[in-house]
């Protein structure tokens, strides 16, 4: 892996913890174009913290929103509007570029997540929850990147194993299911490493 775009099939599905996972095992760098909800949290902060990298390896975001809303929502509130233009794919390698929310997430009144999964035309991994509703969320995010012609790395499947699950998407879906993360009682820095030692990602 030299780069990657990690999306998933919604907000909060395990995004920012598999790219922590990622940065730390290939010493990536690490690039969210757009952060929302900022006056809470930047996911750069909790990868920085997660991975223990240097600082050098976290690449500043482009749009940085204070509202936790959907990225147009959250750009209008502070009267900016996210321009497709400006946002470029860094030169850097490895690279882990991570979307914020889902594909069809809007960044303005014309375009989606998906336009800038296109524009930096990177292989694209889903981040998807294991339980109930899952199959449904991934098919459709698979079936919207495959019609933008984007390329799929694969899926991979946040929270209790699910065998069930895991099977359906990867047979429905004609994609691997390339890891399958635990849930963990805490989230730190440790956690990272036992995933990373423990589990064949
Ligand atoms: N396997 C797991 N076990 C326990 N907690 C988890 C697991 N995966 C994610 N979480 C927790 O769930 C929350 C959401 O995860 P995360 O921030 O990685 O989602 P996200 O997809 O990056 O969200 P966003 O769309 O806001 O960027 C976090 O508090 C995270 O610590
Ligand atoms: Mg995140």
């Amino acid at each position: 892996m030299r780069k990657v775009f990690i999306t998933g099939t919604d907000t909060g599905v395990g995004k920012t913890l598999i790219s922590s996972l990622l940065v730390k095992k290939f010493n990536a760098y690490y690039f969210k174009p757009i952060q929302t909800g900022s006056k809470e949290e930047r996911d750069v902060n909790i990868v920085k913290n997660l991975t223990g990298l240097n600082g050098e390896y976290f690449l500043p975001e482009v749009y940085l929103l204070k509202e936790p809303l959907s990225p147009h929502l959250a750009a209008k509130r502070e009267n900016k509007k996210i321009e497709l233009k400006k946002i470029f794919c860094p030169q850097k390698e490895p690279l882990v570029v991570e979307g914020a929310g889902g594909v069809f997430v809007p960044l303005n009144e014309n375009s989606f997540m998906l336009d800038l999964m296109q524009k930096f035309s990177l292989p694209v991994l889903v981040v998807a929850r294991s339980t109930l509703g899952t199959i449904n969320h991934t098919l459709l995010t698979l079936e919207a990147l495959r019609q933008k012609k984007i390329d799929i790395l694969g899926v991979i499947l946040n929270g209790p194993l699910n065998l069930e699950n895991k099977n359906a998407i990867e047979y429905y879906g004609k994609v691997k299911v390339l890891a399958e993360i635990p849930k963990l009682k805490t989230i730190n820095s440790m956690g990272i490493e036992e995933l990373l030692t423990n589990f064949n990602i």
